[in-house]
């Protein structure tokens, strides 16, 4: 699908998108070069980077691929200062990698739960810290006014509650927060802003194959609001609004692009049987006899 945005949104700034190499990462990494930014991806697999950034040179999108793993703080260090030594400066921080697997809390070790809380909520908060010095206001290659962005890409497993996601929907509630927080201390120290997504199922992912395989995606899809999945595009259309000038007063948010689906609940009645029942509800009230009230004796 076409972008509505303009392709120089995001003219001269650098991004750096963790998990940039594949599913939703690799699409707001797509997204983003085609509006203009360069674009560093990071990830643990050099073959998934490399087929990545081959991908979006092929775009003509200046793009470099740096292996390391969010949970070592040293690989979040190397990362930042080689996107920079790179490119010349940070703009914005894109936070997507995560791990996931359905396991139901009985079933789930310490170690198993540890593990994502380290990928997803402490990766997360490593990288904003190493890319800190870059994006705020002064920062290389940066004004003395005006600061970077960072966003977390989250979920709305925590909304509620889901079955068998105890470790993320707690590693997401916190990357959240991590969201609010950082956008408080950091807007007002640095003129960053912090913001998240919090996606829906989208299809054509690795997280979705793994989450919701194909023998009940499409049952999935009745209990939906939009009766679809959504696609990679709309995550990164997301991006590029917040990322862009269009969401320059947006700060500690996390935009929910669900389709409506963490408000679902499924559909016991069909509209006819709502319309019957109701009519049966009100005969029966208008025919019930009208009690007396006593006279108070007061
Ligand atoms: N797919 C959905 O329907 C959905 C719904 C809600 C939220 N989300 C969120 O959207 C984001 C992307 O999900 P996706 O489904 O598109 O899955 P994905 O492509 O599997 O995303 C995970 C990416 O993160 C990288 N990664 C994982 N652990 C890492 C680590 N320790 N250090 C560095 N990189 C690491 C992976 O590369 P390597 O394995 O090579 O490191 C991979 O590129 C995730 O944050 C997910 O929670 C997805």
């Amino acid at each position: 699908m076409e972008s509505p945005f303009k392709s120089d949104i995001l003219h001269g700034k650098v991004a750096l998108i963790t998990g940039g190499g594949s599913g939703i990462g690799f699409e707001i990494s797509t997204q983003y070069g085609k509006h203009g930014a360069s674009v560093a991806i990071m990830g643990r697999r050099k073959a998934v980077l490399d087929s990545a950034v081959s991908a979006l040179q092929s775009l003509g999108i200046p793009a470099v691929g740096f292996e390391g793993d969010v949970r070592k703080q040293e690989d979040a260090k190397r990362v930042v200062e080689s996107t920079v030594k790179h490119f010349g400066r940070l703009d914005i921080l894109v936070n997507a990698a995560a791990g996931n697997f359905l396991v139901s809390a009985e079933d789930l070790s310490p170690n198993g739960f540890r593990t994502v809380m380290d990928i997803d909520t402490v990766g997360t908060f490593t990288m904003c810290h190493e890319a800190l010095n870059y994006l705020k206001k002064g920062g290389k290659g940066r004004s003395s006014s005006n600061g970077g962005m960072i966003l977390n890409i989250s979920a709305t497993l925590h909304y509620t509650a889901a079955w068998y996601q105890i470790h993320v929907s707690a590693a997401k509630a916190a990357v959240d927060a991590l969201a609010r927080n950082l956008a408080l201390e950091w807007g007002a120290d640095y003129d960053i802003r912090v913001n998240g997504i919090a996606p829906g199922p989208i299809s054509d992912t690795p997280g979705m194959s793994k989450l919701v395989p194909d023998e009940i995606e499409s049952k999935a899809r009745e209990y939906m609001p939009l009766y679809k999945l959504g696609d990679k595009w709309d995550i990164a259309m997301a991006a590029l609004y917040l990322a862009s000038d269009a969401g320059k007063y947006v700060n500690g948010a996390t935009l929910v692009v669900d389709g409506g689906l963490w408000l679902s609940r499924p559909r016991h009645l069909s509209k006819e049987a709502v319309k019957q029942l109701s009519r049966a509800v009100e005969k029966r009230s208008r025919d019930a006899p009208v009690g007396v009230p006593k006279r108070s004796k007061l």
